[in-house]
């Protein structure tokens, strides 16, 4: 026998929620959409860097979020919020939705391309379902439709992480194609993101603008992504994937955009290559950078030998002395969100 989840009001400790950053290994934008989104075809894995949010019943009349470790920008805006005002108004006050009180920790990078935002705000769709009871009292099928409708309608890479798995992204990023769990080791991932808030927008705006954004090679990242999606599917090995590093490295139709949006990125990423001897690949819209190695071990040796850079000068970055320098994991269990494996911003 289970139990039934008990809701927040009658809840002694607060219902915790990891909250996986992503990586996108390919990105290929396939055109211009009449909604002014673009089409997209990209491979997407969770990271064991995760936010934490914490979410228990408020003392007060109003939903209240209160953040620890990066600044997040204005907080109303936030996706936490957002998510428990959308929740409350499609369960259209079948449940008694109290007001909910989130604490957030915040370790993964900021509007960097590693879809922060958008996993805090599938952890808060979960947690407030949770809270007000919707496990208990809402038809399951009825409670995934309305989850998933929530998610496309939070952001382009919200639908992501409903599932937090290895995924072939397309549409505008609400099409999912689910890919089966990387065999072998869990590669390292290290992170390597300037200080700087890049608006997704503003990368997709100046790839539509300006010639010197173009991609030149668009066709051969299409076929890149969608030949590695092919190969996940079929059960790719994990030292598989670092041996493509190369190809997937320079299979993002953003990184040109990203490189004007961000003045001091080209720089960084050629002072990374001098000092790792490896490909360095653009996640989303930037500004992250990463580098894929066989273990974390290996990741957190390299996040050494960058921070000796930054120390000697040979890494190049806006803000070096603020330069996020973080070594992870890619995740390769069913549900990463679920995981209580955290990384720490070094
Ligand atoms: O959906 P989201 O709010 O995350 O997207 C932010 C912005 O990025 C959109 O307003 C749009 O300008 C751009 N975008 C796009 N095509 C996508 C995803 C995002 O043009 N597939």
């Amino acid at each position: 026998m289970h139990d039934a989840p008990v809701p927040a009001d009658r809840r002694l400790s607060p219902i915790v929620r990891l909250a996986p950053a992503k990586l996108n290994l390919t990105l290929a934008v396939l055109g211009w959409r009449p909604d002014g989104y673009h089409d997209l075809h990209s491979v997407m894995v969770p990271l064991a860097l995760s936010d934490r949010l914490s979410v228990a019943p408020a003392l007060g009349p109003v939903d209240t979020l209160r953040v620890a470790g990066r600044p997040v920008g204005p907080e109303a805006d936030n996706l936490v919020l957002r998510a428990f005002a959308a929740v409350r108004t499609a369960l259209h006050g079948q449940l008694g939705a109290v007001p909910l009180a989130a604490r957030l920790e915040k370790h993964i990078p900021v509007a960097a391309g590693l879809g922060g935002g958008s996993s805090d705000a599938v952890a808060a769709l979960d947690a407030a379902f949770d809270a007000w009871g919707a496990d208990t009292q809402l038809d399951p099928a009825h409670r995934a439709a309305i989850r998933s409708d929530l998610a496309a309608r939070l952001g382009s890479d919200v639908p992501f992480f409903l599932t937090a798995s290895a995924a072939a992204i397309s549409g505008r990023g609400e099409v999912v194609d689910v890919l089966p769990a990387l065999r072998g080791t869990a590669p390292g991932v290290l992170l390597v993101t300037p200080d700087v808030a890049v608006a997704t927008a503003a990368v997709f705006s100046t790839l539509d603008r300006d010639p010197l954004a173009l991609p030149a090679n668009s066709g051969s990242t299409r076929a890149a992504s969608e030949h590695l999606a092919g190969e996940w599917r079929a059960g790719l090995r994990a030292d598989a994937l670092l041996v493509r590093a190369g190809v997937l490295a320079s299979a993002n139709d953003l990184a040109a955009a990203a490189d004007i949006v961000v003045p001091g990125l080209r720089a960084l990423r050629r002072s990374l290559v001098r000092c790792l001897g490896r490909p360095v690949g653009l996640s989303g819209s930037g500004p992250t950078l990463w580098v894929l190695y066989a273990s974390k071990a290996e990741a957190a040796a390299a996040a050494e030998a960058v921070s000796a850079g930054v120390a000697d000068g040979s890494i190049v970055a806006p803000r070096v002395d603020r330069l996020s320098i973080i070594a992870t994991t890619i995740s390769t269990a069913a549900h990463p969100a679920d995981r209580p494996e955290e990384d720490e911003p070094r």
